[in-house]
């Protein structure tokens, strides 16, 4: 049952500022995940025939081998696997899409720039009138979102929450371009967020951060005035993702590791209390410098860049979905979910599940 809002001196004398209602007690489950890929596969094969690379330079320097890229001639689309992967995730979850409050779909790769890829989702799934908005923080799309869910759950305003990260990279790709064409794949996964009467579940730290004075670093300009005046115009082009690799290879490295320890400390436990840790596909030694600063068990870290590629968004939920789906993520555990990316943004979520 709810209990009564608590009375402030503010709340007393007015009512624009009463506080929101609060649930105590309330913890936060993850009732439910699923994901979804499109079926065409690109190997590095595949993509040297397009520009001038090889399957052992990719190999070496991501850890990748292959990747999913959307085909639009069968219908595949961003909106097509946000819609499947919450689907699924709602499957496993056993709750109907119409007892959902809200929608969240992180995503900056939306197939319509108006509505929100997470109206056209919660329409598909038949969520009525449930809240629906995108988040755009790139490859920290589904760690901003699900901790935004988190919390609006654990605050009492909402009780079932699906979240979906996803991007089709693809369709702002030149893969004529090796700087990008290696990295990137289209993927999407998700999780349906229920209240619980048991609070020991849910986020035990969490850290959303950006740093906007980096954003030139991976951007996809509009149109030929966005492009900024020192960048080699034959590099950077309207439409296409620009990505200053090293550069956000540094950025990456650091922000990491820097993530990884703030979370562990704010949550006031040690990097062995640790379970699983769920972190963002971007390149496979960008995850092993982490691995090696903190001296984490191999079994601790799940890594399927070798399959998928960097998903952006939907990497982070498929690398979820894979872990419960296999049986590595139990009740009880402890799990540690990070990501970084465009922005540039960065964004940690410690879980008890
Ligand atoms: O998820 C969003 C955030 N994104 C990331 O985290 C990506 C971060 N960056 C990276 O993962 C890496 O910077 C890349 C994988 C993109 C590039 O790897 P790198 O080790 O930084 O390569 P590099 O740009 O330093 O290039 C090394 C060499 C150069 O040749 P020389 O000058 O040593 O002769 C490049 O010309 O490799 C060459 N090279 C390539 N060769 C074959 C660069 N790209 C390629 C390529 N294929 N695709």
């Amino acid at each position: 049952m709810n209990q009564p809002p608590p009375t402030t001196p503010a709340a007393q004398t007015s009512a624009k500022h009463r506080p929101l209602p609060s649930v105590p007690h309330r913890g936060v489950r993850i009732a439910g995940t699923g994901m979804a890929v499109p079926e065409r596969v690109y190997t590095n094969a595949d993509i040297a025939t397009l520009c001038e690379t090889s399957d052992e330079w990719i190999y070496q320097r991501t850890g990748i081998r292959q990747r999913r890229i959307c085909d639009p001639r069968k219908g595949e689309s961003n909106l097509t696997l946000c819609t499947n992967a919450l689907r699924n995730a709602l499957e496993a979850s056993k709750i109907p899409a119409a007892q959902l409050d809200a929608v969240i779909v992180g995503t900056i790769t939306s197939d319509m720039k108006c509505p929100s890829t997470a109206c056209m989702v919660g329409a598909a799934l038949g969520a009525g009138t449930a809240q629906a908005f995108d988040v755009a923080a790139a490859c920290c799309g589904f760690v901003y979102s699900m901790n935004l869910a988190h919390d609006l759950i654990r605050v009492g305003t909402h009780r079932t929450i699906g979240v979906v990260g996803c991007d089709s990279v693809s369709c702002f790709t030149d893969f004529t371009n090796r700087n990008v064409a290696i990295l990137f794949g289209d993927g999407a996964g998700a999780a349906v967020l229920h209240a619980t009467d048991d609070a020991t579940k849910g986020v035990i730290a969490q850290i959303n951060k950006a740093d906007g004075t980096g954003w030139d670093n991976l951007f996809v300009p509009g149109w030929d005035q966005q492009i900024p005046d020192n960048a080699d115009r034959q590099v950077v082009v309207p439409g296409c993702l620009h990505m200053n690799g090293k550069e956000v290879f540094k950025f990456a490295v650091g922000t990491f590791q820097n993530l990884i320890k703030e979370t562990l400390d704010m949550g006031q436990i040690k990097v062995e209390d640790v379970d699983m840790f769920v972190c963002h596909q971007s390149n496979a030694r960008i995850i092993q410098a982490a691995v090696d600063r903190f001296g984490i068990a191999a079994t601790k870290v799940y890594v399927n860049i070798d399959r998928f590629g960097n998903t952006s968004a939907g990497s982070v939920p498929i690398c979820l979905d894979e872990l419960v789906k296999a049986g590595r993520i139990r009740e009880g555990m402890v799990i540690m979910f990070v990501a970084f990316g465009a922005g540039l943004t960065w964004s940690s979520s410690l879980w008890q599940v």
